[in-house]
């Protein structure tokens, strides 16, 4: 029964779907780790790693797929040849300038353009019809600079944005109130960087404004003390987990998976990518992150949530100093 033993095989039939395919473009820490959560979670049947240097994108890979036998039905390779991301649905460049312990990532732009220039050129030309996130930091300048490269339109190109930074306030503010992670609705929008801002106001744990929640788990007032502390804390996490181990990597290996699985699901979800706005509470021609939803066709309408002055000032701050560093550099 050649049907039956397809399907035993999880071979495509006619009519199925064409298997989906991921490109990672970088086999360091984070590309890495994100071909493994891709795996892991069974977000694409296809994984494959590029980068230059050979042995190491061997190694990542052979690594990865020794461990196939106990994910869902998928396939790893790595190579240091751009035609290894041919036809991709979904490419993922993670490839950039390594942050060093103190350095802050819009201090990479010089180096990470550079790497685009060379780049996408190339993987564009294997994979022209791809959704293309961009995980490299300073993320925003780098989406910037890469739709002005690469000619690609605008909802098949953007940044993982603030995604990552938003899962850190919803675990901190979730270990406040005494709730799951799944149940706080709070996004940061802005640079996924040291301008960023939490939007307050929309804040929401369960059917609750975070505002008017009260009370912390163990009984402290949610101030606006405790508020400016959590904000902290999520802008100077990635500093503390550099300093501590050099990089970080399982969050956003998590965090990136989310968005691929939001395009190849169409799944509409609402999530903070950088994307470029035009005319978004008066900020135009930069890339920035804001609650945006996400489907087969990438980005698309741009959530304007309820904003204070206050809030609002800080996004138009945080877009001055995204856009500082394009003109920089001619963009
Ligand atoms: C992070 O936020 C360094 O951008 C990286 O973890």
């Amino acid at each position: 029964d050649v049907g039956g033993r397809s399907e035993l095989l999880g071979e495509a039939r006619p009519g199925d779907r064409r298997p989906s395919k991921v490109a990672i473009v970088g086999a360091g820490a984070v590309g890495s780790t994100l071909a493994y959560a891709c795996l892991l979670r069974g977000a694409a049947r296809e994984v494959v790693l590029y980068d230059v240097n050979k042995e190491k994108v061997k190694a990542e890979a052979l690594d990865i797929a020794h461990g196939i036998a106990f994910t869902p039905m998928g396939t790893v390779a790595g190579s240091d040849d751009i035609e290894i991301c041919a036809d991709a649905d979904i490419v993922v460049v993670t490839a950039g300038a390594k942050q060093k312990p103190g350095q802050s990532r819009l201090e990479l732009a010089g180096a990470t353009i550079g790497i685009m220039r060379d780049l996408l050129p190339r993987v564009t030309a294997v994979a022209p019809s791809a959704t293309y996130i961009m995980v490299a930091n300073p993320v925003d300048v780098v989406t910037y600079a890469g739709l002005k490269i690469s000619g690609l339109p605008e909802n098949r190109f953007f940044g993982s944005g603030t995604v990552l930074d938003t899962s850190r306030l919803r675990y901190l503010v979730a270990r406040e109130c005494g709730v799951a992670v799944q149940n706080v609705h709070a996004y940061i929008a802005g640079e996924h960087g040291d301008s960023e801002i939490p939007l307050w106001s929309s804040a929401m744990v369960g059917a609750v404004p975070l505002l008017q929640w009260g009370f912390t788990a163990d009984g402290r007032l949610l101030d606006e003390a405790v508020r400016a502390r959590i904000a902290e804390e999520v802008v100077t996490s990635a500093y503390r987990i550099i300093e501590g181990k050099g990089a970080t990597n399982y969050a956003v290996g998590l965090a990136v998976v989310r968005i691929i699985e939001a395009v190849l699901r169409d799944e509409q979800r609402v999530l903070s990518v950088s994307s470029l706005l035009e005319d978004y509470l008066e900020i135009s021609d930069v890339c920035l992150s804001v609650p945006s939803i996400v489907g087969k066709d990438g980005v698309g309408r741009r959530l304007v949530p309820v904003v204070t002055p206050h809030e609002r000032d800080g996004l138009r701050r945080s877009a001055e100093s995204v856009r500082a560093v394009i003109r920089e550099f001619g963009l």
